[in-house]
């Protein structure tokens, strides 16, 4: 075996890089996009703003933000030949649609071929947009319906609920779905951010980083976690269920989705905002159920906040997709669409100072086995 080494199963603890991007401190919740708390942007910001601020650096000023917000509605459109992509797709999960159809997208880019900072960031914005359109395609094709054309009259959120059904959200749906988006947008070196800085290492493009983060992202550890919290609302039923639902599970150690975080060890300071907005909406749409369900599961699991075991991001953010009439298979989908921008500022950063990313591993096999000709075998 190689001299000893310390390893870092799954990196934990690891510092790779430095970023400019998001600031996390996992033993207070805190968490900031480019120095601005995600509280002050979840009550005040749109994906809009948002995505300019992690982008660019900076929060927009008013001529800025239009011109941006004018960009992203133009890029909303895809082109004709991605829906034949999608139509070969149409029975995949929507998670493995959308890895397909993004990384066909790259063929009809214009900016296919330039890999530079200005480039990558205008097919980062036109992915921004692209992924909710292809997600709504998806959806509709396999339904065997037309997809909706994206309508400019509505912010990002707003025209992502519109293409489901052709239906106008509320006010107050479409800024909930806005501030999904924006607490969704960036996380740091979460495991689909690192896959697409991984890609970016190897000076590849972001259609390709994007795809290897929508891989990674469609795992249950990782953006997996939403569909699963909603699937075990369901399997609790109502609110008494909840404590003998949760002790079982862990009973058989199994993993509580929608809780537990590699670097909060306190409450990750985006559940709260989603929290509110379960309590609001259930009660708006007569089912107050789910979000008594989803509290009593909570209590079940407080001796685990002793163990750093919190809410996630993803615990409270299904019941509001699940109210909104979204079926259950988009609710990855959905953290996709959010992360884009975050993804494109990843891998512009690692373009800026890039280097191969390629860890070690301690080799613990044979050694020095002489060949053996296959008739002495
Ligand atoms: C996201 O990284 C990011 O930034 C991700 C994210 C982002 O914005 O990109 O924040 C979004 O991915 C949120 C996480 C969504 N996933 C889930 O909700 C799935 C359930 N959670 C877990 O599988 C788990 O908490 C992880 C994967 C999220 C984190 O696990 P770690 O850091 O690898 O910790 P671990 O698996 O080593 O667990 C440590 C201990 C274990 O107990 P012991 O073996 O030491 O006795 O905590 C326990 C675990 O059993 N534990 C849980 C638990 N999570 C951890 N026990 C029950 N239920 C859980 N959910």
């Amino acid at each position: 075996m190689d001299k000893e080494v310390t390893l870092h199963r799954g990196l934990q603890g690891v510092y790779f890089d430095r970023s400019e991007t998001t600031f996390i401190d996992g033993k207070e919740g805190i968490l900031e996009y480019r120095g601005y708390n995600i509280n002050d942007l979840a009550e005040h910001s749109s994906f809009e703003e948002t995505s300019y601020l992690l982008i660019y650096g900076k929060l927009p000023n008013k001529e800025e933000l239009s011109e941006f917000d004018a960009m992203l509605k133009s890029y909303r459109k895809l082109p004709e030949e991605i829906f034949d992509v999608i139509n070969v797709v149409k029975d995949s999960h929507p998670m493995d649609a959308l890895r397909t159809t993004v990384s066909a997208l790259s063929s009809f880019d214009e900016d296919r071929n330039d890999n530079s900072e200005e480039a990558t960031i205008r097919k980062g914005i036109r992915l921004t947009s692209q992924v909710a359109t292809i997600v709504m395609a998806h959806h509709n094709i396999r339904n065997g319906k037309e997809p909706i054309d994206p309508s400019d009259k509505l912010n990002h959120a707003g025209n992502f609920l519109y293409m489901l059904n052709g239906k106008i959200p509320d006010q107050d749906t479409i800024d909930l779905m806005d501030k999904d988006f924006v607490l969704h947008a960036d996380h740091g070196s979460n495991a689909s951010a690192f896959t697409a800085r991984v890609v970016a290492g190897t000076s590849a493009d972001i259609h390709g980083a994007v795809t290897a983060g929508i891989a990674a992202l469609s795992g249950p550890s990782h953006g997996g976690a939403a569909e699963n919290v909603m699937q075990m609302a369901k399997d609790i039923g109502n609110p008494e269920n909840a404590e003998n639902y949760v002790k079982n599970l862990l009973v058989n150690r199994e993993r509580v989705m929608g809780f537990g975080h590699r670097v909060y060890k306190a409450e990750d300071p985006r559940a709260g905002h989603l929290r509110e907005g379960v309590r609001k909406l259930s009660h708006q749409m007569g089912e107050p159920e789910w979000y008594q369900i989803l509290e009593k599961v909570v209590e079940a699991m407080s001796p685990y906040a002793r163990r750093g075991i919190h809410v996630n991001v993803d615990f409270f953010a299904g019941v509001i997709y699940y109210l909104n009439g979204i079926p259950q298979d988009l609710f990855v989908p959905i953290f996709a669409v959010g992360r884009i921008p975050g993804w494109t500022i990843q891998v512009v950063e690692q373009f800026r100072h890039n280097i191969l990313i390629r860890p070690l591993l301690q080799y613990t096999g044979k050694r020095k086995q002489g060949y053996i000709p296959i008739s002495d075998r």
